[in-house]
């Protein structure tokens, strides 16, 4: 239990604070973020480029059949999935690129197009070139369509549970922010998660010092460095871990998201 008084941040704007002191409670199942762990993946899931990576376990693999599945849209090589993996759901992964190095199963595809239904939860990663403040500068803003209002449309559309993810400055309502370093990854990376269906508990607050600042320093082992310190614990090549979220975001946000579809489930 974290607890700390007189700081402002986006949670407190939106809501998310009692008595002007910060409170972070253990989400409803188990609490723990397991990206220091050994991953143990049913072997199922098992793709020859990722048995260096894992752990396989043929036992895991009628329970994992049993999850309740989530559409991972806009994949890349799977930051997003793992974390949902680690909450408890079975994962299937869209990308309009290849994605060998994508964890789960996968089907190369657009996500505006890709049907949606047999869903029970879904997760939305649109590029984030669109908003990013390079982009401004180098106005080819163009090139870059929002695919967050149309995925939003389709999202909405199933009446499911859903998440959408992006940067700041990304058109998301009622976003919550999260970095690295609430989590205790020594990286600041926040990203800005919409997920209208749930409400979360608070987490810490960013804590900046300390950290490995990837941006600033480049060269050999950049991208194992960038890798470890975002708890990516399989192959990425560089353009995909710069894509990445830690898994320990959606970890976080997975095991709420979990409890409303079996919430759903049973009524
Ligand atoms: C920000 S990355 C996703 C990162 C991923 N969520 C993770 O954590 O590893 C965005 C991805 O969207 C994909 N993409 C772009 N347009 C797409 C479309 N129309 N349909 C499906 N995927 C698309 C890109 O190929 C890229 O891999």
């Amino acid at each position: 239990m974290y607890s700390m008084r007189s700081q402002q941040s986006e949670l407190v704007t939106r809501g998310l604070y009692s008595n002007n002191k910060w409170e972070a409670l253990p989400s409803p199942t188990s609490p723990e973020i397991h990206q220091r762990a050994c991953i143990r993946l049913p072997s199922s899931l098992c793709k020859p480029s990722l048995r260096t990576y894992f752990d396989w376990d043929d036992s895991g693999n009628e329970d994992y059949a049993k999850r309740p599945a989530l559409l991972d849209l806009f994949a890349g090589g799977g930051g997003a999935a793992m974390g949902y993996y680690l909450a408890g759901f079975r994962i299937v992964g869209v990308d309009i690129k290849p994605q060998p190095h994508y964890p789960f199963e996968f089907h190369q595809a657009d996500a505006l197009t890709y049907p949606l239904e047999g869903f029970d939860a879904y997760h939305a990663s649109p590029p984030c070139q669109t908003y990013s403040m390079m982009q401004n500068i180098v106005k080819t803003k163009e090139k870059h369509p929002d695919l967050v209002a149309p995925i939003r449309d389709s999202l909405m559309a199933t009446g499911k549970p859903y998440v959408i993810e992006n940067v700041y400055k990304a058109p998301l309502k009622g976003h919550l922010r999260l970095c690295g370093t609430s989590f205790g990854l020594r990286i600041i990376r926040h990203r800005y998660f919409e997920c209208p269906w749930f409400r979360l508990e608070l987490l810490p607050p960013c804590n900046h010092s300390k950290v490995y600042d990837p941006w600033h320093k480049d060269g050999v082992g950049q991208r194992e460095k960038l890798s470890t310190a975002m708890g990516i614990d399989w192959f990425m090549t560089r353009p995909e871990v710069r894509e990445a979220i830690p898994p320990a975001y959606t970890e976080y946000i997975g095991k709420y998201l979990l409890e409303e579809t079996k919430r759903r489930r049973e009524n």
